[in-house]
């Protein structure tokens, strides 16, 4: 166990805001263009990877439906699915990814709310305020799960719908210099893998750099047991190779669930 109290919103915060400056390919806003056609019905979404997600796995009419664009800021989807007619809510840690949004909103005339939290604590929303909570990979930022799924689950009215992506955790058991650097599976991690629990800051500033996001690998009882344990039930499931890491040959890099809340 190594320097384990440190706040990961708080880091995160920090770190999520230095790479919109840097336009990390998760903040970079989506085109006037892209949100022209979303107003005429032609639009996709990604929630794992780089493919769009089944559209099937959305409603086929997002008119006025509420949608939570959950740990999903960045000006990407939040501004299409309001384009698409949802009235949306992008939340995230990162007042600059929120920045995004509302950059997007400004430049195109489109009604988005944006609210800034931690994922583990939705308060600023009552029950039942959602019908969609739109979840792409991002739960890798927090080292416990179960008050997600937990107030993703009270969010959504009955019947509402959890679309999440998440990473096979598998990922983590291999050396990212090696991977990286020269291509190499190398099975250095034990899981549970997290920045915090394997490496010293001193580590972490070396391997990764000092401003590098804080991540945590999740079991998939985490993940998939602890949707269930919230309430929700599975009835979508599908996974994604990474788009560019050295074992995307080898294995998918990503996991993505569709999740009913029970009506
Ligand atoms: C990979 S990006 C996901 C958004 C992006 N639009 C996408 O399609 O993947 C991860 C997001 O998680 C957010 N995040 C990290 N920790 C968070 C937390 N504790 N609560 C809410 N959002 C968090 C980051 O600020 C960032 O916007």
């Amino acid at each position: 166990m190594r320097d384990v109290v440190v706040d990961p919103a708080a880091h995160n915060r920090e770190a999520w805001d230095k790479y919109v400056q840097e336009g990390n390919e998760w903040s970079t806003p989506v085109s006037a263009e892209d949100v022209g056609r979303a107003r005429t019905g032609d639009w996709s979404i990604v929630l794992i990877g780089r493919e769009p997600v089944d559209r099937s796995w959305l409603p086929a009419d997002l008119t006025g439906r509420d949608v939570l664009c959950l740990a999903s800021g960045g000006g990407q989807q939040g501004p299409i699915l309001a384009a698409a007619g949802a009235r949306v809510t992008v939340f995230d840690n990162s007042p600059r990814q929120l920045g995004q949004d509302r950059m997007v909103a400004a430049r195109d005339g489109l009604e988005l709310r944006t609210v800034l939290g931690d994922m583990r604590d939705l308060s600023a929303f009552g029950d039942a305020a959602f019908d969609v909570v739109f979840h792409p990979v991002s739960n890798v930022f927090v080292p416990d799960l179960a008050a997600v799924w937990r107030e993703c689950f009270r969010v959504l009215r009955p019947g509402g719908i959890l679309l999440s992506g998440f990473l096979n955790p598998d990922v983590y058991l291999f050396d990212h210099e090696a991977l990286d650097e020269r291509g190499e599976l190398v099975v250095v991690h034990k899981l549970p893998y997290s920045d915090v629990t394997h490496y010293s800051a001193e580590e972490r500033a070396a391997k990764f750099g000092a401003d590098a996001p804080l991540e945590y690998s999740h079991s998939l009882t985490d993940q998939i047991g602890g949707q269930l344990a919230a309430g929700f039930a599975l009835t979508g499931f599908t996974e994604a190779p990474h788009q560019s890491n050295a074992s995307a040959p080898y294995m998918s890099h990503y996991f993505a669930t569709l999740a009913v809340k029970p009506g």
